[in-house]
């Protein structure tokens, strides 16, 4: 097990940087998120990469063909939700990383540029905005981002500028479609199909499509004692029946939605709540399934904030499409399983992923790795053992050898 027990180790090494004393929460541009820049950039040097970090924290480690012009994109990010697994983005990253060091350390000779990209942001926790680093890449950043606020009230803005980062800096990160081969992902599958099917990888044949919003209530402060009952208008219950409202309409097959986020700012134990913030996520394997669902919940939003006379604004914060993956691709990634011994099952991605920024500039495929304990994932019980691991490593260097024999310019 030449390369997953590195992998695993690495991924422990990473995990050491945090912003909590408990747990690993690794949020945009934060110190524990620029110590792991840090290590990835000493770990892709070493490995031979020519490596740099660019103006929205991506690390960038590329192996420049002697014979070729167009470039191969391998990537994932290393930011990480609160209190997460450490497997993540970076399994894929790592993935990517072993895969380049082995082809340098043969001297295998390629084709086509191969690039290694650690995405900085790809789960939108600090800035409520996702995907930062990969839109970079994908020329799909969009500047109204920079006006968004972290909690401590600052904007994105003030903060990439810290690191090198503007609009200007920004834009000359897009790569050209035509300069793009394919872009592979490496990813944990986060959910249990694998595990109950007994399958170590998988291939992705589509990425659900999600929309997201920040819904703010406002109504009336009271005191919790003499104002009665029928006099109300508190925005807790308001966002509480917001919160059903969802999970009944979006209780069917091939749709989710969540509340993952309920705040009632500066509440006090003996005060009625005059706001409440809450946000909403909802995903289909189909647009116009999820389009459905969310038109539904806003109706119902609406309905709600007049029955209670309380305000409630919504804000969209994020529309990605449901996106394909290459079937050539898809047939590419299961060749390579099953070549490696393994039975290569295909999958839907439930979750999103960085692959859907450079859907419609080139050709994406993703492959997923199985989760222990259930298929659990944005949680420190995430788990993946070091055989899966190396299987994905050898699995990943099969489609890179495969293009390289297929794009012999
Ligand atoms: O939310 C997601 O699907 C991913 O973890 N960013
Ligand atoms: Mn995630
Ligand atoms: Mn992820």
């Amino acid at each position: 097990m030449k390369f997953g027990r590195r992998l695993i180790d690495m991924a422990d090494r990473l995990a050491e940087h945090s912003e909590t004393s408990d747990g690993l929460t690794c949020t945009y541009l934060t110190d524990a998120h620029r110590a792991v820049a840090a290590q990835l950039c000493d770990w892709m040097s070493a490995a031979g990469l020519q490596t740099h970090v660019d103006a929205v924290g991506n690390v960038v480690g590329r192996v420049p063909s002697r014979t070729g012009r167009k470039t191969l994109l391998l990537g994932s990010h290393y930011d990480t939700v609160r209190n997460a697994g450490r497997y993540d983005g970076r399994l894929g990253i790592l993935a990517a990383l072993l895969s380049a060091e082995e082809l340098h350390r043969a001297g295998e000779e390629l084709p086509f540029h191969l690039e290694v990209i650690a995405f900085s942001e790809e789960e939108g926790v600090r800035f409520s905005t996702p995907y930062i680093g990969s839109s970079a890449v994908a020329g799909r950043f969009a500047p109204a981002w920079l006006e968004r606020r972290d909690h401590a009230g600052d904007s994105l803005d003030e903060v990439l500028q810290e690191a090198g980062g503007n609009l200007e800096t920004i834009a000359a990160l897009a790569r050209r479609p035509e300069d793009l081969l394919a872009y592979l992902e490496v990813h944990i599958e986060q959910g249990p199909v694998l595990l109950e099917q007994n399958c170590p990888l998988g291939v992705v044949t589509s990425i659900a499509g999600a929309v997201r919003y920040t819904v703010t209530v406002s109504g009336t402060a009271g005191h919790a004692g003499t104002v009665p009952m029928h006099q109300r208008h508190d925005a807790a219950t308001a966002a509480a029946e917001i919160v059903l409202a969802v999970e009944q309409r979006c209780s069917m097959p091939g749709l989710v939605g969540t509340v993952g986020q309920l705040a009632v700012p500066a509440g006090a134990i003996n005060v009625i709540p005059a706001r409440c913030v809450l946000s909403l996520d909802i995903r289909a394997a189909e647009d116009t399934v999820r389009d459905a669902a969310a038109a539904d919940v806003l109706k119902r939003i609406k309905e709600i904030a007049q029955r209670r006379g309380v305000l409630i604004e919504t804000q969209e914060l994020m529309r990605t499409p449901a996106v394909p993956c290459a079937p050539a691709l898809q047939d590419l990634l299961s060749e390579s399983i099953a070549a490696c011994g393994a039975s290569p099952l295909r999958l839907v991605s439930g979750a999103g992923h960085d692959a859907v920024m450079f859907h419609g500039l080139t050709d994406i495929g993703m492959l997923f790795v199985r989760c222990g304990n259930g298929g659990i994932s944005h949680s420190p019980r995430e788990t993946v053992s070091a055989k899966d691991a190396d299987i994905a490593v050898r699995v990943l260097l099969e489609p890179i050898r495969k293009l390289a024999g297929r794009h012999v310019t």
